[in-house]
């Protein structure tokens, strides 16, 4: 028995709630993003054994990048070991991994990595796990037009969206966002023109797949009229 009667294509995560989560047990704000790590491990073997076939998680927003140094170069470290150990774990299973976000800020062996784990993604994989670092929208926005006009030809729509980060990746059909807050931070505003939303309290270390299945069970029950009548 499949165990979802329709199930979204590609998934993005909003995986906010990190640092209250380490102050609700007293620990340093790193502690709550390792457990955020593991909890995303999970996740993306989770939806792959789904069927799901993109995870898009929003590791790290350009806002982000002006938090202060110490949270920064933990978060880096978390990129390096999982870069380094996890990444091949997803290529056995036949699964990719892609990087969306401009990465030239990040330490030079983070870029590294961070390029060796997209180059070393298998082809024809079923699944993908996109990485959202120093991602944000209105810049990916502006750097697609900013292409465009250097063609110097008008754009459709599907050209404009395959010149975005996202290119040929089809648009989120579930957002989900955990940590309580209700917007989308600067995350795929383009490509969630029509994406079902989903937001919980549940903080992220603690969204395991039990929760991740509730929020799929929403989405099955969620009516996508695209505009049209109720049929
Ligand atoms: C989200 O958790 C992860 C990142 C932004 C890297 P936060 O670090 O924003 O956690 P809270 O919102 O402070 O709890
Ligand atoms: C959004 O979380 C970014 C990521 C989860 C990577 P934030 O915690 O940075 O969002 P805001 O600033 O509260 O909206
Ligand atoms: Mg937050």
């Amino acid at each position: 028995m499949k165990a979802f009667d329709k199930l979204p294509v590609h998934v993005g995560l909003i995986m906010d709630g990190n640092g209250r989560w380490a102050q609700k047990k007293h620990m340093p704000r790193s502690f709550g993003h390792n457990a955020g790590m593991n909890t995303m491990i999970k996740l993306a073997a989770h939806a792959s054994g789904l069927g799901i076939k993109y995870l898009t998680v929003y590791t790290l927003s350009t806002e982000n990048l002006s938090r202060p140094q110490d949270e920064l170069d933990g978060l880096f470290a978390l990129f390096r070991g999982y870069f380094k150990t996890n990444v091949k774990k997803l290529y056995k299973k036949g699964a990719a991994v892609k990087i969306i976000g401009d990465i030239s800020p990040l330490p030079d062996d983070v870029q590294t990595l961070l390029k060796e784990g997209e180059s070393g993604s298998p082809a024809d994989a079923e699944f993908t796990l996109v990485f959202a670092i120093n991602y944000g929208a209105r810049s990916e926005i502006v750097r697609a037009v900013n292409l465009a006009v250097e063609r110097g030809e008008k754009v459709t729509e599907s050209d404009f969206a395959a010149t975005l980060y996202t290119g040929g990746i089809p648009d989120p059909d579930l957002i989900i966002r955990t940590g309580g807050e209700v917007r989308l931070s600067n995350f795929l505003t383009y490509q969630a023109a029509y994406s079902e939303l989903y937001f919980t309290d549940v903080l992220f270390p603690d969204f395991g797949t039990r929760e991740f299945d509730k929020a799929l069970k929403e989405y099955e029950r969620r009516d996508r009229r695209f505009g049209k009548i109720k049929k």
